[in-house]
C-alpha cells in the first residue's frame, strides 16, 4: 500500500460546510471537515487524549471539533483548545494534546488528500471537466470495494476482460482482441502510463452501440493511470473515417481509487461530456445522462471480479503462478511502477509485494 501519493478524500460536493467526514485513507484513520473558511482540512482521527474516534464528534462554531468522549477540542491546525476537566482544575492543556495534520488540496471539484510521512513531491494531478461549465458532469456515490486497491488498478489496465465479463453490454470477443498500444510520460510532474485502443470501421458492442447510435465506427480508447489514485479515460467515436470532425463523439470518465487497507478500497467515478450534447437515443436527453444510466451493470459486473479475486489471495501462494499473455503488457509495468513506489517508501520490496499480500490477506490482517 502506497501512503506518499495523493488521493481523493471525496468531490467537493461530499463535505457540506458542519459536517465531519471519518473514514480511512492508506492505513490511517482521518477526519476531515469544512471550515467556516470553506477551506477543508484532515486530522489524525484518533484523539490524543484516549484514542477516541473524532469522527464521532461535533463541531462547535464551525471551527473547533469536540471528541465525543472527555471534550477535548481541536482547531484545524490540530491545536488542542479545550479540554473541559482541566479547566475546572486550573491547570493549562498540555503542548503534547495536538492532532497531527495532512495535507489537502481541493481543485477542480475535488478533494485530495496526501497520507503519507513524506511531504507531497507536488500538487494533485489535475481533473478540469469535472465542475466546468464547458463539460456537463455526473459523479458517483463513493463504492466500498472489498478488494486490494491494486486489484482495482489492474482490472482498468486489463483490456481483455472485455470479453467474457463485459460482452452484450461495452465488450464483446473482437474488442477484447484490440492490439494495446502503451505510452508512459510525466502530467503535472507525476509518471502517467497510458494504454490506446484504436478501432477501425468497429462493430461496436450493444451498450456502445446505443450511446453513440452508431453499428460501425472507429473509436479510440485511452486508459491512463495518473499516480496509484487516479484513473483518466477518454473515449471518442465516430463514423468511420470521421474522427477529429464534428460528427466525434465521446466522453471523459476520471476513476478515482483510495486504498482503506490491504483487503478494501473506495472507488469513485466521474463522467463528462460536452455541455449541450444530446443522446441520439431519445433527444432531449443528454449524452452523459445516457453513458451513466448504462454503467452500473458493468460496475458491478467489475466489482464482482475483484472481489472474488481478492478473495483467493486468502490462499498460500505455494504452487501458484500466474500467466500473462501479451495484452497483459500494461498490466505487468503498471505493478513495477506500484512496487518501486511501494519499494521507496520502505514497505517492501518490489518481488515480495504479492506474496505479502497474500499473507496479509491469509492473516486476515
Ligand atoms: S478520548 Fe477524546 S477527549 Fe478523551
Ligand atoms: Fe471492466
Amino acid at each position: 500500500m502506497i501512503r506518499n501519493a495523493w488521493y481523493v478524500a471525496g468531490f467537493s460536493q461530499e463535505f457540506a460546510a458542519g459536517t465531519i467526514c471519518g473514514q480511512v485513507i492508506a492505513g490511517r484513520p482521518l477526519v476531515v471537515w469544512r471550515t467556516r473558511a470553506g477551506e477543508a482540512v484532515a486530522l489524525d482521527a484518533r484523539c490524543a487524549h484516549k484514542r477516541f474516534p473524532l469522527w464521532e464528534g461535533r463541531l462547535l462554531d464551525g471551527d473547533v471539533l469536540e471528541c465525543a468522549y472527555h471534550g477535548f477540542a481541536y482547531d484545524p491546525a490540530g491545536r488542542c483548545v479545550a479540554i473541559p476537566a482541566l479547566h475546572e482544575q486550573g491547570e493549562k492543556i498540555p503542548q503534547t494534546a495536538r492532532q497531527r495534520t495532512f495535507p489537502v488540496t481541493e481543485q477542480d471539484g475535488v478533494v485530495w488528500l496526501w497520507p503519507g510521512d513524506s511531504p507531497p513531491a507536488g500538487a494533485p494531478p489535475r481533473t478540469p471537466e469535472i465542475g466546468s461549465g464547458d463539460w456537463e458532469t455526473i459523479s458517483t456515490e463513493p463504492m466500498e470495494i472489498a478488494a486490494n486497491a491494486r486489484l482495482l488498478i489492474e482490472n482498468l489496465f486489463d483490456l481483455t476482460h472485455f470479453y467474457p465479463l463485459h460482452a452484450g453490454n461495452i465488450g464483446s470477443l473482437a474488442d477484447a482482441r484490440v492490439p494495446v498500444e502503451i505510452e508512459r510520460g510525466e502530467r503535472d510532474g507525476i509518471p502517467y502510463l497510458k494504454t490506446i485502443r484504436r478501432r477501425h470501421s468497429f462493430t461496436l458492442p450493444p451498450m456502445t452501440r446505443d450511446r453513440f447510435g452508431l453499428e460501425v465506427a472507429d473509436q479510440v480508447q485511452e486508459h491512463a493511470m495518473v499516480g496509484p489514485g487516479l484513473f483518466h479515460v477518454v473515449v471518442r467515436v465516430a463514423p468511420p473515417g470521421r474522427l477529429g470532425s464534428g460528427e466525434e463523439q465521446g466522453f471523459v470518465l476520471y476513476q478515482s481509487i483510495t486504498p482503506r487497507d490491504e483487503s478494501h478500497h473506495v472507488w469513485r467515478r466521474s463522467t463528462s461530456c460536452k455541455a449541450g450534447t444530446g443522446w441520439a437515443g431519445s433527444p432531449g436527453r443528454s449524452l452523459v445522462e445516457a453513458i451513466v444510466a448504462g454503467a452500473p451493470t458493468v460496475i458491478e459486473q467489475d466489482r464482482w471480479a475483484i472481489e472474488e479475486q481478492q478473495k483467493m489471495f486468502a490462499y498460500p501462494d505455494e504452487g501458484y503462478r500466474e500467466v500473462h499473455i501479451r495484452t497483459d503488457g500494461a498490466v505487468v509495468m503498471a505493478r513495477r511502477i506500484l512496487d518501486d513506489m511501494e519499494a521507496a517508501e520502505g514497505l517492501a520490496g518490489p518481488s515480495q509485494v504479492q506474496s505479502q499480500r497474500a499473507r496479509r490477506a491469509a492473516d486476515g490482517a
